[in-house]
């Protein structure tokens, strides 16, 4: 027979299969497939565990959460309040620390020549600490500011030669009052009245056309304090300018 393949004896002249067929495959039929690996069945012993931790956890919940009512932890009696200083509404912020918080932020354009500590580099950059032209006229200071500062000049008794640029395109008037309110008030400088946006406006209206470097002998007085400098803290506009 050309088309038998496999068995090493042919069917017999009345068509039954060989015997040596039959033992051939009784072997293999009894014999229980190898598991593959990754596939091996979990040992009882780890279905009784979980079962255990799951009916613990379940009956202690049940005993403890106390039906899961909402009001299950809290203390007889307990009204919740809004925390001291917020209005009940949120957290309120003081609205001149903000002002102050943004002239921080926006420090960060002097810092570089004045360093994040006020303190400048000696002969170099003066410094803001302390210094006559920060704790004297707001008007003087908002010049600076505005228009820049070509030595020589003398803060806290020490002599500056310098040159530093005008601001007056790189920050509006907002931005200039917060840092003049940061200024004044931080490390110490301690002037806790706000300057406000109004007032660098004023500034900017009598100084804002100064055109070349600005020299001493230009600034306002030292005592000349910006219009509106006494608006009561309330008044002040924080908003962000649009
Ligand atoms: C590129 C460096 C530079 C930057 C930026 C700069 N300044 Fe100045 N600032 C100077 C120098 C230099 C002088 C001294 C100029 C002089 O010798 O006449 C000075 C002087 C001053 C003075 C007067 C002297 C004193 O120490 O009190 C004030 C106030 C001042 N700067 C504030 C500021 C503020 C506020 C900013 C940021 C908005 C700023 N400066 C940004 C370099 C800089």
């Amino acid at each position: 027979m050309s088309n038998d393949i496999e068995f090493s004896q042919s069917p017999t002249s009345n068509g039954e299969v060989g015997s040596t067929v039959l033992s051939a495959h009784a072997p293999a039929r009894r014999e229980k497939k190898d598991p593959e690996t990754g596939h091996e069945p979990v040992t009882i012993g780890a279905f009784f565990l979980c079962a255990i931790a799951l009916l613990a956890g379940g009956s202690y919940l049940g005993a403890t959460s106390g039906g899961f009512a909402p009001d299950h932890y809290t203390m007889a009696g307990y009204t919740p309040q809004a925390p001291e200083g917020t209005g009940g509404g949120g957290v309120e912020v003081d609205p001149i620390v903000a002002w102050r918080k943004a002239g921080k932020q926006g420090f960060a354009t002097c810092a570089g020549c004045h360093q994040g500590s006020g303190l400048g580099t000696p002969g170099v950059y003066p410094p803001l600490v302390g210094s006559e032209f920060v704790l004297e006229g707001t008007e003087r200071m908002a010049q600076i500011i505005l228009n820049g500062l070509s030595g020589p000049i003398t803060v806290k008794g020490q002599a500056f030669a310098g040159e530093m640029p005008a601001q007056k395109a790189l920050l509006n008037d907002e931005k200039i009052a917060q840092i003049m309110s940061y200024v004044r008030y931080e490390w110490g400088n301690g002037i806790e009245e706000i300057v406000t946006k109004e007032m660098v406006a004023e500034a900017r209206k009598l100084h804002g056309n100064h055109s070349g470097p600005q020299k001493f002998s230009d600034l306002a007085p030292a005592d000349a304090m910006l219009p509106g400098g006494d608006a009561p803290a309330a008044a002040v506009d924080t908003e962000p300018a649009p």
